[in-house]
């Protein structure tokens, strides 16, 4: 057995309790397509933090560990509240790692799949979150090129008012856009696709845009509970993202205001000179689209009547808002 494989092994189990790189590995978090992340201790610093391994063939690809470099000190610079702080990143054994801050509660993916489309208050604070921390790696020149619900971790807030704090993770870390371009060789795991922008897709140059595309699918399906384009084999979805028009969200969401359709159209432009020019400007549409909620006359399920101050029930406390779950 290479060392490689003991660092980097199907069987997690096996490295609890070892040491790497200054870190003694606790417990495995989870998984993704090329790599695994360990809550771990940092035994110079003695404090907790996530380490990530990816996959050692990803380090014997040139165009990634080039990217892997460039794109961790990039990240690292950013000093920014809904960014995952970098502590480090290196190699070791063949095996490329990354430390950073151990968010704890859950990521999207998880927290969607638990709980189904979150309201829309709820949806919009944790949209705009995120969309300041994609704005904020633009303006240093970041393209995070990889934007889905996996990337965003949700951890408990400061307070009432501030109920979630969301971080957004992985930068350049896509493996997708190495294959989307030829890179990968065939059977490799390539990712989700659900978030893919049509310029990705057709490796035309991609900037800040994309990552508006890919944000507005995320923010979708927030809202929907599923993606904007569902079909049933990649080729399919390739195709959608690059032709096809996004289903209005009122049609899977008809509680929300229809002023967000085109709202979502625009932020889903194949062309990226049609779309959003920032992130935040994105949110701060659909925030005008849904202000005052609700469908127009006669869409819709509920009927929300306005009742007096003094005889309306007192609103459920924010924490009753399905948003926040600790891992398991
Ligand atoms: N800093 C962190 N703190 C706590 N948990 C984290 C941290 N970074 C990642 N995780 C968790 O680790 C798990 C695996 O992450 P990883 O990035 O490897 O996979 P992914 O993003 O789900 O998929 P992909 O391989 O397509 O990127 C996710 O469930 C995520 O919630
Ligand atoms: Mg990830």
């Amino acid at each position: 057995m290479s060392r490689e494989t003991s660092l980097f092994s199907g069987r997690p189990s096996e490295l609890i309790g070892q040491q790497i790189a200054g870190y003694r590995i606790e417990q495995e978090i989870g998984r993704g397509g090329m790599a695994v992340v360990y809550r771990a201790r940092d035994l110079r610093l003695e404090r907790t933090v996530a380490l990530k391994l990816l996959a050692p063939e990803l380090a014997r690809n040139d165009t990634f560990r080039r990217r892997f470099t460039h794109e961790s000190r990039a990240a690292a610079a950013i000093d920014h509240p809904h960014i995952v702080p970098i502590f480090e990143a290196g190699e070791t054994d063949g095996v490329l790692y990354i430390a950073m801050r151990f968010v704890a509660g859950s990521d999207l993916r998880h927290l969607l799949d638990r709980e189904g489309p979150l309201p829309s208050a709820t949806a919009l604070r944790v949209a705009a979150q995120v969309a300041s921390a994609l704005d904020a790696a633009h303006e240093h020149g970041l393209v995070h090129r990889d934007v889905k619900p996996g990337n965003i971790l949700v951890s408990r807030g400061t307070d009432s008012d501030h109920p979630e704090h969301v971080y957004l993770t992985d930068f350049g870390l896509t493996k997708k856009s190495l294959s989307l371009t030829g890179f990968t060789t065939v059977g490799q795991f390539v990712g989700t696709l659900d978030y893919v922008a049509p310029e990705q897709i057709s490796g035309r140059p991609v900037d800040a845009r994309c990552d508006v595309y890919g944000f507005a699918c995320v923010v979708y399906e927030v809202l929907a509970g599923h993606p904007p384009f569902r079909r049933d084999d990649d080729m399919a979805l390739l195709w959608a993202h690059q032709y096809d028009d996004p289903p209005p969200l009122t049609e899977s969401r008809p509680d929300v205001a229809p002023q967000a359709d085109p709202v979502f159209a625009k932020a889903l432009a194949k062309s990226p000179d049609d779309r959003y020019p920032s992130c935040l400007d994105f949110v701060a549409a659909l925030r005008a689209a849904t202000k005052g909620g609700g469908p127009a006359p006669g869409r819709g399920a509920t009927r929300v009547t306005r009742q007096p101050p003094e005889r309306r029930p007192k609103p459920p406390p924010r924490w009753a808002e399905p948003v926040f779950v600790e891992r398991e």
